[in-house]
C-alpha cells in the first residue's frame, strides 16, 4: 500500500487527481469507481477545472457509483443519484447513460444487486476505484463486520453512519436506515483503489485501516491485501499514523518511473 500524507484537503484532491487523470489519459474508455460524501470533492473539483480546460476528456468513460440510499426518491437532492450527476457527471461532463448508480428503489433488490454487479463486469471491471472512509471505518456502505468476499447488496447503515451523513439532510431520521453498497469483494476487484481522507475526525479510521490488523471491525483494513491502493491524507487524517514519517521518507524518494 502507498501512503501518501499531504499538507491541506486540497493537494490531497489535487494528488488524487492526478492519478485517476493518468488513467484516463492511458485510457480513455476507463472504468471509474466513483464515491459520494465529502471527501472525494475536491477530486471531482480539480478534474473539473481539468475539464474546462480540455486537458481532460471523460466523454468515453464509464462511471459506477460505490452505493446508494435505499428508500428515498431518485429525484431527491440527497439521492447518489442526483449526486452522483451534479458533482460527477455534469461538471466532467461524462455520458450520462455510461454511469450508474444502485437501483435504491428497486422492488427485487437482489436482482438489482446481481445486475449492477454483471454491469461492472460487462464493463470490464473497474479500472480505478475512487474511495473515502467512514469514521467507524467503513468503505462504500460496508458497515463493520462486513465480509471481505461481499458483493453488491443491501446493508442497514450503522448509526455512526446515519448521525454522520444527517448534515445532507434537514433532520436526523430522515437519514435513510438501508443502502445498496458495492462489496468488499466487488472493490477488491478494481485495478487500483484511491482512498482520500481529509480531518482530524479521519485519524482513528485511517490509522486502523492502515496500520491496524486486517480486520472486519474495520473494513477499510482490506485495502492491504490489495495489489495497487493508494491512501491520500491530508496532515490531520495522518495525525495518528504511527509510521508517518516512514511513509513522507518514501513518498520523498520515489522514483520517478512509479510515478
Ligand atoms: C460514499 C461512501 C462512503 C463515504 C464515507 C466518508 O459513496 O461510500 O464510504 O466515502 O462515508 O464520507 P465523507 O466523505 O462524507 O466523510
Amino acid at each position: 500500500m502507498e501512503i501518501i500524507i499531504l499538507p491541506t484537503p486540497a493537494e490531497v484532491g489535487v494528488a488524487a487527481a492526478e492519478a485517476i487523470a493518468r488513467v484516463v489519459a492511458r485510457k480513455s474508455d476507463a472504468v471509474i469507481g466513483l464515491a459520494t460524501g465529502s471527501s472525494p470533492l475536491n477530486i471531482y473539483a480539480e478534474l473539473a477545472g481539468r475539464v474546462a480546460a480540455d486537458e481532460l476528456d471523460f466523454s468515453q468513460t464509464s462511471g459506477f457509483a460505490l452505493d446508494e440510499y435505499v428508500g428515498i426518491p431518485l429525484d431527491h437532492p440527497q439521492s447518489y443519484h442526483s449526486v452522483i450527476r451534479t458533482e460527477v457527471v455534469e461538471p466532467l461532463r461524462m455520458d450520462p447513460e455510461r454511469v450508474h448508480v444502485p437501483d435504491g428503489r428497486a422492488t427485487d433488490i437482489e436482482a438489482a444487486c446481481a445486475a449492477y454487479e454483471q454491469a461492472i463486469r460487462d464493463a470490464g471491471g473497474i479500472d480505478i476505484q475512487i474511495l473515502g472512509i467512514g469514521g467507524n471505518g467503513h468503505v462504500g456502505f460496508n458497515e463493520p463486520s462486513s465480509s471481505f468476499a461481499s458483493r453488491t447488496r443491501i446493508k442497514t447503515l450503522a448509526p455512526k453512519t446515519r448521525a454522520d451523513n444527517a448534515r445532507f439532510f434537514d433532520s436526523p431520521e430522515q437519514v435513510p436506515t438501508h443502502c445498496l453498497t458495492q462489496g468488499l469483494g466487488t472493490i477488491m476487484d478494481a485495478r487500483r483503489l484511491v482512498l482520500v481522507a481529509q480531518g482530524e475526525k479521519k485519524a482513528d479510521a485511517v490509522a486502523a485501516a492502515v496500520e491496524g490488523p486486517v480486520a472486519s471491525s474495520c473494513p477499510g483494513s482490506v485495502l492491504q491485501f490489495h495489489e495497487h491502493a493508494t491512501v491520500i491524507v491530508d496532515e490531520a487524517a495522518a495525525s495518528k499514523l504511527r509510521l508517518a514519517d516512514y511513509y513522507r521518507y518514501t513518498y520523498a524518494n520515489k522514483p520517478d518511473w512509479q510515478l
